[in-house]
Parts: structure tokens; C-alpha cells; sequence
């Protein structure tokens, strides 16, 4: 057995991560959830991720987003709040506040509780008209919305974040954000699509060696906060797509045979075993809309980019 249980009575549960890393580190093949990338480190990796030549899905759903507001205007015929799944640092949203005066209250939801607060006054001054309610909790799980009346919502969740989940946590989410948004609710979301294995491959394998540095954080976040003592060095990046699963998958692949301690437990990792770090699915249309079906979501306009390079959906919640 890969891990050593430690000898204290101290219990499990009592950190999220801590059980999360123990769980994940105990599996064949080892594994830790993606959503540990997010310390501040890992969200400024991620932006600088964001402005790599390589990386074509931000950019490419940056440029789509305002002619989208433009297009999504009338559908928004009365006041709407906006609730952002993983909001990060708010870049996306001002593009569609600039086009949609119908937005008067804004609620995004990040993990990253500080980072979140800075984007959230840094906004209140460009659109101080507008009512932001940040809410620091992971949107993996269900968020209660505070309660906002009547108000219509529409969700946004851009970046393709979906793809980070299996298509099953995709479904689950998908359920959970259309119980929270409530009857009416509209959701933009964006999507990775498939297409060539060699744009996948440079995206997540770049020259300047930024999603390396994001990949191996994950390990001095954990380090931090769940009392580890991993060695980033003693890690390798490790990024390709699998084209049977439509993903691509990034891993940390040890260099050497190494003993690790989590808060006292303890795993063994041999030379060349890989921890699983992150999966990032790609949908067609047709398959991402089967998806949202799935989850009560029906498809009201979608928008593809030049060479099918990235997709965004507008849903409407089945009532
Ligand atoms: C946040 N998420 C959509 C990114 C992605 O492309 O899956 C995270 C990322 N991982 C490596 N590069 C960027």
C-alpha cells in the first residue's frame, strides 16, 4: 500500500485539502484535484498562462465576448443579475457589463477569496452603478445565492473551465448552477472544441515553461497548507491529449524514487509514476449541447469562432 497511515488520532476530515491530498495520493495512479492550482501564485501563473502566444482559448473567447453582449442584448429585456462561476480576475465580465446596461447586480463566485475581493473593488470603480456581491466558496460544490428577490439570472461561466471536469461532474454542475440560477435562468458558458492534437499539445506545452511552473505550484500550495514536504524539482510537467477520452491530460511524473509526508501520512512515490494533475476535455457542439441536455439546459444560440476554434452556448433552463 502506497500510504503509511500516521500514528496521531488527529482525524482525517479536518481540512478539505488534507483529505483531498490523502485520498487522491492513495489511488492507482496518484491523483490531486485541480482546483489546488488556485493559491495566488497559481491564479497569476494562470493569467500569465492567459497572454501566452500558445494559448489561443483565452484570447479567442475574449474576442468573441463583445459582439456576443451585442447579440444577447434583447433576449436581456429587463433587470438581470449575472452570477460568474470561478471568477478569477474579472477581465471577461466587463465585456459584457460595456454592452449589457440590463446587468445591475453582480455576484461571482472564486475560491481564491482574496484575489477576488482586489478584482471586485478594483471593478466597483470602473461600474460604481453597479451592486458586486463577491462570494469566496468553491463552485464545485453547490453555492447558495443569497437571496436577490425576484431578479432574473443569467450565469456565466467562460474559459472553459467545464472542461476541467469529467463529462459526469460536468452534468452535475450543470444541474446544481440551474437549481441555484432558478426557473428562467439563462447560462453563457464557453467550451473548448476539439481539434488538432498539435494546437492542443503547444497550448498546454509552452515555450516559456509557464504551465510547467503552474503544474508543479500545485505542490508548494499543497506544501503550504496541508503541512507536505514535496520537492518541486523532483517533478516533471507532463501535458498531451488523449484523443480516446477527448482531453488533455497534465501530469507531474517523479524523477526519482521519493518518500513524501502529508501532515504525517506518508507515500511512497517511485521514479517515473505520475501524479494526474488536471484533465481538460474538448467538446464538439453537438456533444457539449447532449451534455447540458442532460442537466435540464436547452440551447438557445451558440457561437463558434474562426476554425472551430472555440465555442460559446447560450442555455435556457427547461422550467
Ligand atoms: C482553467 N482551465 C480552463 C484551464 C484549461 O485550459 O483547462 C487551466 C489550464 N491548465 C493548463 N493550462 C491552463
Amino acid at each position: 500500500m502506497a500510504m503509511q497511515q500516521k500514528s496521531t488520532n488527529k482525524q482525517i476530515g479536518e481540512s478539505p485539502m488534507l483529505r483531498d491530498v490523502v485520498e487522491g495520493l492513495s489511488q492507482s495512479p496518484k491523483r490531486l484535484p485541480s482546483k489546488y492550482f488556485y493559491d495566488s501564485a497559481g491564479s497569476q501563473y494562470f493569467e500569465e498562462i492567459c497572454e501566452l502566444e500558445e494559448y489561443y482559448p483565452y484570447r479567442t473567447e475574449l474576442a468573441m465576448l463583445p459582439s456576443i453582449a451585442q447579440d444577447i442584448s434583447h433576449t436581456l429585456q429587463h433587470d438581470w443579475d449575472v452570477v460568474e462561476f470561478g471568477a478569477g480576475s474579472l477581465v471577461k465580465i466587463r465585456l459584457l457589463l460595456k454592452h449589457l446596461p440590463q446587468i445591475k447586480r453582480f455576484l461571482p463566485i472564486d475560491i481564491a477569496g482574496d484575489h477576488l475581493q482586489a478584482a471586485a473593488t478594483k471593478l466597483k470603480r470602473e461600474f460604481p452603478e453597479l451592486d458586486i456581491q463577491p462570494i469566496a466558496a468553491d463552485f464545485t460544490n453547490r453555492v447558495e445565492l443569497p437571496d436577490t428577490e425576484s431578479t432574473k439570472k443569467l450565469g456565466f461561466f467562460p474559459g472553459s473551465t467545464i472542461g476541467n471536469f469529467s463529462p459526469e461532474q460536468a452534468v452535475t454542475f450543470l444541474e446544481h448552477a440551474r437549481q441555484s440560477l432558478g426557473q428562467g435562468a439563462l447560462l453563457l458558458i464557453g467550451v473548448d472544441t476539439k481539434k488538432s492534437p498539435d494546437i492542443l499539445h503547444r497550448a498546454y506545452n509552452d515555450k516559456l515553461g509557464v504551465t510547467k511552473k503552474f503544474n508543479r505550484n500545485i505542490l508548494t500550495h499543497i506544501n503550504r497548507e496541508a503541512l507536505a514536504d514535496f520537492d518541486e524539482d523532483k517533478f516533471e510537467h507532463y501535458a498531451f491529449y488523449n484523443p480516446a477520452e477527448g482531453r488533455i491530460e497534465m501530469h507531474l511524473i517523479s524523477r526519482e524514487r521519493q518518500q513524501v509526508s502529508v501532515d504525517g501520512y506518508r507515500f511512497e512515490i517511485l521514479e517515473g509514476e505520475n501524479i494526474h494533475t488536471e484533465n481538460s476535455h474538448k467538446y464538439t457542439p453537438e456533444e457539449f449541447l447532449a451534455l447540458a441536455a442532460r442537466a435540464g439546459w436547452r440551447s438557445v444560440r451558440k457561437w463558434l469562432a474562426g476554425k472551430q476554434l472555440f465555442s460559446v452556448h447560450l442555455l435556457r433552463a427547461d422550467d
